[in-house]
């Protein structure tokens, strides 16, 4: 059931790249198949060294697989505190072109090799939810965890583009900026908190109302990434069915903003969204690659560093961005907003203010 749930998943999220990036790229898939007709001897792109921290988890194996079959990735560290050279050494057998090698704490210095001269770190490392747990219930324990992670990213791989995933996001990003201002490595161009499962929930739960393709849906998702703070503007939205209430449109909100909870609940104590995640996770990487490797018009939304809501004291916001060579190379204005998204806004910067506090007051 997993390995079929998986291939869903890698032919999905081939789709999906070729209707966010320009559509000549390479795929995923077509990579498989260039790989083995081409016995590996053909590089589309710049290789990539790409490592995961917390791999051995429930995001983390999918994202591996899904990272191991993407051709942008030449060399793939797993990093967790337990069973990451096993998740690698079966991730090792498939034969793409990239090597992958798992590191855990009884190596010495294990996290210095697995960060060492990576382009690209993901942290999916942490604890998820489990029922009638929000996301800020995680605080406590995963601002600890993603703290010590950044301090070894900056002293290991200062250069890296970060992709934040572990919970929650909203202080999590700014915890990972003011270890890495701490330690006078912080590039705002490279750090990312990923929503990436907001923007496909959304078009995922939109194109169900439109009875659309949802691989052909995108919504503008801004704020931040838990409950009120995520905003989809669906007034942005231009074929809308005429005949949807407005009692039909609160609730796609509702679900777009609280559709991790319908996981949480349905895995029952077992933990959240992970096989989603892991395709969005790996969406944004292969993303974040692109704009690395120069390619044209890669625009996906980040809660980043942003100088939108700035002067009111947030440093740190979800919207649209542009990636290029250098990470964010643009951040897009979030557009034109309903009466009711303009109330809606109001109070996500209320929360994820103070969200973003949380995370600063924590490394003080
Ligand atoms: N950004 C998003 O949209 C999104 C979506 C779903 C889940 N999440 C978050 O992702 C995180 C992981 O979720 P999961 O379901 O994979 O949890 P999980 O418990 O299945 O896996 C977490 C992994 O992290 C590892 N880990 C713990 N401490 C570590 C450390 N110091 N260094 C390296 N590894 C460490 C654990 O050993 C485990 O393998 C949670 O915080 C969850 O809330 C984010």
């Amino acid at each position: 059931m997993l390995i079929v749930l998986i291939y869903i998943l890698v032919f999905r999220l081939t789709h999906t790249l070729t209707t966010t990036h320009t559509q000549s790229k390479p795929t995923m898939l077509s990579a498989l198949r260039l790989t083995s007709k081409r016995s590996f001897s053909v590089a589309a792109v710049n290789p990539y060294k790409v490592a995961v921290l917390g791999a051995a988890g429930g995001i983390g194996q999918p994202l591996s697989l899904l990272l191991k079959l993407n051709h942008k990735v030449t060399d793939l560290r797993l990093y967790d505190i337990k069973n990451a050279k096993g998740v690698a050494t079966d991730l090792s057998h498939i034969p793409t072109n990239s090597t992958v090698k798992g590191y855990t704490p009884d190596q010495p210095d294990a996290l210095r090799d697995a960060l060492k001269d990576t382009d690209v770190v993901l942290i999916p490392a942490g604890v998820p939810r489990k029922p009638g747990m929000t996301r800020d219930d995680l605080f406590n324990i995963n601002a600890g965890i993603v703290s010590g992670l950044a301090q070894n990213i900056g002293e290991f791989a200062p250069q890296a583009a970060i992709c934040v995933i572990s919970n929650p996001v909203n202080s999590t990003v700014p915890i990972v900026a003011q270890e890495l201002k701490k330690l006078g490595c912080y590039n705002p161009k490279k750090l990312f908190g990923v929503t990436t499962l907001d923007s496909i929930r959304a078009s995922r739960f939109i194109s169900e109302i439109k009875e659309t393709d949802p691989t052909k849906e995108a919504v503008n998702v801004i704020g931040g990434h838990s409950g009120i703070t995520i905003i989809p503007i669906l007034s942005q939205q231009k074929e809308m069915p005429k005949t949807i209430t407005k009692e039909q449109k609160d609730a796609l909100i509702h679900r777009i903003q609280f559709g991790g909870d319908e996981v949480v609940k349905a895995k029952d104590g077992a933990g959240s969204a992970t096989l989603s995640m892991a395709f969005a996770g790996a969406k944004f990487a292969d993303a974040v690659m692109s704009g690395l490797n120069n390619e044209k018009d890669v625009i996906v939304s980040s809660f980043v560093d942003s100088p939108i809501f700035k002067d009111q004291g947030i440093d740190f916001f979800a919207s649209k961005i542009t990636l290029g060579p250098q990470g964010v190379q643009k951040i897009h204005e979030y557009g034109q907003l309903s009466p009711e998204e303009n109330e809606m806004l109001e109070k996500c910067k209320e929360t994820l203010k103070k969200n973003i506090e949380k995370g600063v007051n924590f490394v003080k």
